[in-house]
């Protein structure tokens, strides 16, 4: 097997998730949330989360060692803009060094300009509620892309927006912790496509050097019970219909952005609900992007009967997610299909109950097969004509897991918590590097 010479090697991580130095930044919803009583599990918090704020060199440094190409970081809001508008230096300088030492190391940095950390104070103006909300977004975006865009040149503006909105503002499990009605909700999600399309804007209008413009959604996929064509074309149908509640499927979240129009039933949904959708705002949304992100990690499996319900003793991860790597097959196939765009694996990986075995090392083997399952299946999918640029692992080191806290640990790194936060590469980091150097011969 052979992922070619141009292939992207990355991992990913962000800045809420990994950075802590929660001292120098104005605060986050995730700040917020974590201080509400049984939001977060054990009462987790991201005041220092792995201390990669402190200890990014030695992170690049295991980056290098690993061989990746590339790393994919995220941004926060406002460690690089007070509330008052003015630029906090000290996160300026951070995001500058960490750049710096990454390009230093021949890793590319992939940025994602939001990774659901949003400033506290634009919350308590609405938030992603308030109309002017994608301006915001815009602005920082517009600042961000004169600071750093002489350096980077690929960019991510959302990342995840079904989780930040559905779970945020439907469900109440993310931050800020809310439970919306479903038009409120919509108005969010429509708010929140408008974001990226000012964002995209900005980075064209404003990058020092030709940008290459991607967002991380997460990959809503179905996956065909058989490759029997009137199953495949059941599945694909379903992936990209209306579904219900309709702010989880593809057709708010990625169609618009791709295709530049919603589907007529949303249409008339907005309409119903007097939001409004302008052709300008279309025209933004659907602006052109260089690739699509995919975020992958589960996919639903899909019969000509519908969904087909999950068998006793299904592989699964500490998360109790499917290991289901044939969705990374099918969502790149249905993806590229429908968008004609390349496609750029944001985040793949998997939750596990990592300790330190009596050696001192981290044996994962689940992971390591995890990664080769999902390996062979993207390579599949660019064997049968997908195109595929690259592949970043999600995580490069154990972090903060959002209401989970830091018992699911998703990293090659394994990120000693009690022991101010020391990094014992695992095996599975072991044997990405080992999948690097091979181009993926060994898997
Ligand atoms: C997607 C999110 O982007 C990331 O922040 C999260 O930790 C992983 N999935 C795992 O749940």
């Amino acid at each position: 097997m052979d992922f070619g010479k141009d292939f992207i090697w990355g991992t990913a991580t962000a800045s809420f998730q990994v950075e802590g130095g929660a001292d120098k930044r104005g605060e986050n919803v995730w700040d917020m949330f974590c201080r509400k009583e049984n939001a977060v599990k054990y009462g987790h918090d991201g005041l220092i989360a792995c201390d990669h704020y402190h200890r990014f060199k030695e992170d690049v440094a295991i980056m290098k060692e690993m061989g990746l190409n590339a790393y994919r970081l995220s941004l926060s809001w406002r460690r690089i803009i007070n509330e008052d508008g003015s630029l906090n230096e000290d996160g300026v300088r951070f995001y500058n060094e960490l750049i710096d030492e990454l390009l230093n190391c021949g890793i590319e940095p992939y940025v994602t300009l939001f990774h659901w950390d949003y400033p506290l104070d634009l919350y308590h103006r609405g938030g992603w509620l308030n109309p002017d909300s994608p301006k915001w977004f815009g602005e920082y975006t517009k600042i961000v892309t004169e600071l750093f865009s002489d350096r980077v040149k690929n960019w991510f503006t959302l990342n995840e927006t079904q989780c930040f909105i559905s779970l945020g503002h439907g469900l109440g499990i993310h931050a800020p912790g809310l439970m919306m009605s479903e038009e409120e909700v919509m108005r969010c999600a429509h708010n929140a496509n408008r974001a990226h399309g000012h964002a995209l804007a900005a980075i064209r209008a404003y990058s020092k050097q030709k940008a290459s413009v991607g967002f991380a959604p997460v990959g809503s996929v179905i996956v065909p019970e058989t490759d029997d064509p009137k199953t495949v074309a059941a599945a694909r149908k379903r992936m990209f219909e209306v579904s219900h509640p309709r702010y989880w499927g593809n057709a708010i979240w990625i169609d618009p952005i791709m295709l530049g129009k919603y589907d007529p039933e949303l249409m008339e949904y907005f309409a119903d609900h007097k939001i409004s959708v302008t052709d300008e705002d279309m025209k933004l949304i659907g602006g052109d992007l260089d690739f699509m992100g995919m975020n992958l990690y589960v996919g639903e499996r899909f019969g000509l009967n519908g969904r087909t319900p999950l068998k006793v003793g299904f592989d699964m991860t500490a998360i109790e997610w499917e290991v289901i790597p044939e969705a990374i097959y099918w969502g790149a196939r249905f993806y590229y299909e429908r968008y004609k765009k390349p496609i750029l694996v944001t985040e793949n990986g998997m939750a596990n109950t990592d300790m330190i075995s009596a050696d001192g090392c981290v044996h994962d083997p689940q992971r390591i097969e995890f990664m080769r399952r999902y390996l062979c299946e993207l390579n599949r999918a660019m064997r049968d004509g997908s195109e595929v640029m690259g592949y970043m692992h999600w995580s490069l080191m154990d972090n903060f897991e959002w209401a989970e806290g830091y018992q699911k640990r998703f990293g090659l790194v394994y990120v000693d918590y009690k022991n101010e936060c020391r990094r014992i590469v695992k095996d599975s980091g072991k044997f990405y590097a080992d999948i690097i150097k091979t181009r993926g011969a060994n898997l």
